[in-house]
């Protein structure tokens, strides 16, 4: 590791170096409209094949947005494009052509002219024939597309028509091509010089200092690149600079180059930082801004204060386990007035267990106290058929730790929950996602795989904590990941489940599909009704959450089959895309939420993610995590933390601990957020809480900061209202008719108006 020196400093002023890049070199969109086909047949990748009647698709969306619902397995693509040998000549670096395909879900293989140039992602450098089996191992639906061609390379036809062939293959839920680019082009500079920041995150030393460290890469194994890189650090609201270094810079081929740079700044101030690498010989730049993490949330008080849930549902002679989540000084006492005949509260650590026999609503009131004085707060339990009243919070493997899930891990993220503090705040599943799972036996008992010894041992050990287990299956033989799945075993794997002790099953699709290919509404309604006859078999509550992203829109009949939750998307990444795709896109599903049957939009990207056992800081920027945590409380979703616990930093659990925007996810009415407004430039989302206040997200989707004006009648409501800032937890004073708001870029502000005159 370096650290940045200061080079020639004089005459670069940063703020008026271009934001663009010069313009592209001869690039070719290649974003309009594609022929398609479902089925299979590599005849289709021949350039003279006749294509014109095939159907029309766009390429940057999924073919089930595009009118081919349901639709798993085989489709093709075909484009036909000129490419001009002049691109050669007009290119700064002449010898590779790069062919950018957006990404593909799950599978492909990439034709040019009849010969296969690419496959899930990776470059055929010479003539190979196909795959037969490409389509199998872990889907590779979040891997970009580049496939890239030298300039002599015969399959390119220069200033000729070329066709490319896509062949893809969709294992379940969405399928085929999207998101972008789509474009030919020469590589560039900017193909082979690159910033990652998503190598390691923002450190704080104290309340003024962060650190980050950033990494360059060359790339090319033939390009030496001399420039200077400028690093600039200014604040968002007054434009201040923070920060300025320019260093010399050679880049040789395939070098790979730490830098560190130390920044005085507020923690509570939005900030940027601007790299600009400049390329002597061309004058080319390569351009990245990198928003600052910025702390609003403020730090527990030492006085008690209680969190948490305030509604819970429980079934008759199930195991009850509610943990009292409190912040304040310790030591802390706990006590529970009106607890139910059955239940008994540990009054060190609030753990209320125990087994109500009898069916009814039980008001509790609870309390917490230290050496500065009690908290009390009333809690409702509500013995009946139907639980998780409230959206579950909790962590779950998948997106940090993939398929390299173990036992060690699960300890290790219900640990944390504890060491960290997230417990006090009310968070509570500890779910083992796929990966987890071996064979069924001989007589039918689910096993599972090595990196899992003892999984009733392991389950004691979380439920020790005061948290809850969370497991993971399919209903077809295989699950996403190609372990077993639970397909004619639903019955003995509920009961394996009950006695390992488990709370929480994800159950999802995944080769379902090839028992119900383009499934009716009854056959996909069939295999959650299977496993939810089991689940109900057995003593215990085990929230029941469905995993086929969406299809025939489960959120109309999820509650049908018992489900608590169901996921109505796809998988989420961590980029804009993905989250602003997935999260402003659940207005239609919203009057279908209720307590205990919650919508999912899949869960939290923020923190150390990676899906394993490689991982990454996010790539959302501080903004956008404000938003992704904003917008999926206002959704009343089940938050399911998806980094990697150890690592937790500062803003991260700023992001997972603020109580009053947790409150606003665990609101006991229970109703999903409205879009109220929507414009190309923002949207204004409203959500009802129990006690008559509205919470309000005013989310600003450009690159640039917003005035938002919100008149109160496009909230749906008139009068006085007090209007409070939920991240910062400060009142902001009486609205009236209207008021104006300056929102960061994919930023959010989050507000609660209280009706004047009614209490807290
Ligand atoms: C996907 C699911 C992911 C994860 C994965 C496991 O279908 O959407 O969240 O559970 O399967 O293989």
């Amino acid at each position: 590791m370096k650290s940045l020196k200061i080079g020639l400093v004089a005459a670069v002023v940063l703020s008026m170096l271009s934001c663009q890049r010069t313009a592209p070199v001869n690039k070719i969109d290649i974003s309009g409209l594609w022929k398609f086909h479902s089925g299979d047949d590599v005849a289709w990748s021949v350039a003279s094949f006749d294509d014109s009647k095939w159907e029309s698709i766009k390429p940057t969306d999924v073919w089930e947005h595009q009118g081919y619902k349901n639709l798993d397995g085989f489709a093709w693509y075909r484009f036909k494009v000129v490419i001009p040998h002049s691109m050669i000549d007009n290119a700064f670096i002449k010898d590779s052509l790069q062919i950018k395909l957006g990404k593909i879900d799950d599978y492909d293989q990439v034709f040019l002219n009849g010969e296969l140039i690419g496959e899930n992602g990776k470059t055929i450098a010479g003539k190979t024939n196909p795959r037969p089996d490409f389509f199998k191992g872990p889907s590779q639906w979040y891997t970009p597309r580049r496939y890239t061609l030298t300039a002599n390379d015969p399959r390119i036809l220069w200033d000729k028509e070329n066709v490319i062939a896509v062949r893809a293959y969709d294992s379940g839920g969405a399928g085929g091509m999207f998101s972008s680019p789509f474009e030919i082009s020469m590589i560039d500079l900017s193909d082979h010089v690159m910033f990652d920041f998503s190598q390691s995150g923002f450190n704080f030393s104290g309340d003024t200092m962060i650190s980050k460290q950033f990494e360059v890469y060359n790339i090319s194994s033939r390009e030496e690149f001399r420039g200077t890189l400028a690093v600039a650090a200014n604040r968002c609201d007054n434009g201040l600079e923070l920060f300025k270094q320019e260093t010399v810079l050679n880049l040789a081929p395939g070098i790979h180059t730490k830098y560190t740079v130390n920044i005085k700044k507020d923690n509570a101030v939005p900030a940027s930082i601007t790299f600009v690498f400049r390329e002597y010989s061309s004058g080319k730049e390569v351009k990245a801004v990198l928003e600052m993490p910025y702390i609003l949330t403020p730090a527990p008080g030492k006085a008690p204060r209680i969190n948490g849930a305030r509604v819970f549902g429980v079934r008759p002679r199930s195991p009850f386990l509610y943990t009292i989540a409190a912040t304040g000084e310790p030591p802390l006492t706990y006590s529970a007035e009106g607890l139910p005949e059955g239940l008994h509260l540990h009054a060190g650590n609030g753990m209320i267990t125990g087994v109500i026999s009898k069916k009814g609503e039980y008001k509790v009131k609870l309390k917490v106290t230290n050496a500065t004085g009690c908290a009390e707060r009333d809690f409702t339990i509500q013995c009946g058929e139907l639980i998780s009243l409230t959206p579950p919070l909790g962590w779950n493997s998948w997106n940090v730790w993939g398929l390299s899930v173990s036992d060690k891990k699960v300890r290790l993220a219900g640990d944390a929950f504890v060491a960290s503090g997230l417990i006090s705040h009310g968070w509570t599943y500890i779910n083992i996602d796929d990966g987890w799972e071996d064979i069924h036996d001989k007589n039918g008992n689910i096993l599972p795989n090595s990196k899992f010894p003892n999984m009733k041992e392991m389950c004691s050990y979380i439920h020790s904590l005061g948290l809850k287990v969370g497991i993971y299956s399919s209903p077809g033989p295989r699950t996403c990941g190609g372990y077993e799945g639970s397909y004619t075993f639903e019955e003995k794997d509920a009961q394996h489940y009950a006695e390992w002790g488990i709370d929480y099953l994800k159950y999802d699709w995944c080769s379902y599909g090839g028992i119900a290919p383009n499934p009716t509404d009854r056959q996909l309604k069939f295999p959650y009704q299977e496993m939810k006859k089991s689940l109900r078999k057995v003593t215990r509550d085990i929230h029941y959450s469905l995993c086929q992203y969406g299809m025939g829109d489960v959120w109309k009949w999820g509650h049908e089959v018992d489900g608590n939750s169901w996921r109505t998307t796809g998988d989420i990444e961590d980029s804009w895309e993905s989250l602003s795709g997935i999260g402003f896109s659940q207005d239609s599903c919203s009057l279908y939420s209720a307590p205990g049957r919650w919508n999912d939009p899949d869960m939290l990207v923020v923190g150390w993610v990676g899906w394993g056992p490689n991982l990454h800081y996010t790539r959302l920027s501080p903004n956008e995590q404000y938003t992704h945590i904003s917008l999926w409380s206002l959704l009343a979703a089940p938050l399911l933390i998806g980094c990697d616990l150890t690592q937790l930093d500062a803003f991260t659990l700023n992001l997972l601990t603020n109580d009053e925007v947790l409150a606003i996810n665990q609101d006991p009415l229970g109703k999903q957020a409205r879009r109220a407004l929507k414009t190309d430039e923002y949207q204004i989302w409203v959500r009802d809480l129990e006690d008559g206040s509205k919470a309000i997200g005013l989310f600003n989707l450009t690159g640039n900061p917003l005035p938002v004006d919100v008149r109160l009648e496009d909230l749906g409501i008139k009068g006085k209202w007090m209007m409070r800032d939920v991240w910062t937890q400060k009142d902001l004073g009486l609205v009236q008719t209207h008021f104006s708001m300056k929102v960061l870029p994919h930023g959010v502000r989050l507000l609660v108006l209280r009706k004047e005159g009614t209490k807290k």
